[in-house]
């Protein structure tokens, strides 16, 4: 652990930023590191409601705005800030890790996405050229590639079940894992020794996306129509081929996409069940181009 020297003398561990700690997966990791007796420090955009316990600093790893001041004397970065749609995690990302080895912190703990060498996507390319900027760093690191976490694909559902019709990319599956999950590895990881790249970490089960609409659909009594398409391209050659998906030796979480989805609502017992869709249609170009809006 690394460790700094106090007002007596004495040395305490130093504190451990967090960039992205305001976020899904920050807020959740940083009760942890807290718990586990760390001083935390967060690097926001926004100025936060201060908190006995959490060091705020506003900046903004794109503008490089107060980043110094935020790596000061840090042991550990826990890096999670994010673009929703990944834009600019690169850059975001070297400014960090430049500013991290000018000011000698010790681990960078980094969270990428599973797929993020295998799909050609923007998001993807993105999260693996923040990859890159870690391991091209110099500084010890290490690298957890995660699954979508359940919150997110609930809100992916969720958009695509404001369309009348839903238009349902074939083939296209997810491994949703629980967000608390993912944090505790985080701040385990967080804690621990540099280790490089590390397991995955996956949901216990994979989904096709149909499935996960009818799954929400059944859940909140609603009936819509799924068509299914083909989704075009390179992008759509990887999907269907699972390079979002996990490889051998991932580690996997414990709860379920349905766990999950039962504690979100209170259901109607008497719920309609989806539409389903028989045909195929692969000329859709308005629905490519709401789908590729969700996936880019
Ligand atoms: N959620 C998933 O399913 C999943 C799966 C695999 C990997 N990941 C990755 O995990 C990370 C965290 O995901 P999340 O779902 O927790 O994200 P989120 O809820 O969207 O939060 C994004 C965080 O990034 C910060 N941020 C964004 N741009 C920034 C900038 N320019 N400078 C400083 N901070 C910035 C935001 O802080 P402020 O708004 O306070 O400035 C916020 O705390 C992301 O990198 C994401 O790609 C997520």
């Amino acid at each position: 652990m690394n460790r700094q020297m106090n007002h007596d003398g004495g040395t305490v561990a130093a504190p451990i930023l967090v960039t992205g700690g305001t976020g899904r997966l920050g807020r959740l990791v940083v009760p942890r590191l807290l718990d586990a007796g760390r001083d935390v420090r967060v690097l926001s955009r926004q100025r936060q409601d201060a908190a006995d316990d959490v060091e705020y600093v506003i900046g903004d790893l794109l503008t490089c705005e107060g980043v110094e001041r935020a790596v000061d004397g840090v042991g550990t970065i826990l890096h999670l800030a994010g673009a929703a749609n990944a834009k600019g995690d690169d850059e975001a990302t070297r400014n960090l890790v430049r500013a991290a080895a000018r000011a000698g912190v010790q681990h960078v703990v980094h969270i990428s996405v599973i797929g993020a060498d295998r799909v050609p996507l923007g998001y993807f390319k993105s999260k693996l050229e923040a990859e890159q900027a870690v391991v091209d760093s110099g500084l010890p690191f290490t690298i957890l590639r995660a699954a979508q976490v359940h919150d997110l694909v609930l809100t992916m559902v969720q958009a695509m079940a404001k369309l009348p019709v839903i238009p349902v990319p074939g083939g296209v599956r997810f491994e949703p894992v629980d967000a608390d999950e993912v944090a505790a590895r985080l701040a385990a990881l967080t804690l621990g020794e540099p280790s490089g790249m590390v397991s995955d970490l996956t949901g216990p089960e994979v989904h096709g996306m149909d499935d996960l609409i009818r799954d929400y659909l059944r859940q909140h009594g609603k009936r819509r129509l799924l068509v299914p398409f083909r989704m075009p391209g390179k992008a759509g050659r990887a999907y269907r081929a699972g390079g979002n998906l996990s490889i051998d030796g991932a580690a996997t979480g414990k709860r379920t996409w349905e766990d999950f989805l039962a504690e979100q609502v209170n259901f109607p017992s008497d719920t309609e069940p989806a539409l389903e869709t028989p045909g195929h249609t692969d000329d859709g170009y308005e629905v490519n181009k709401r789908i590729n809006r969700l996936f880019d």
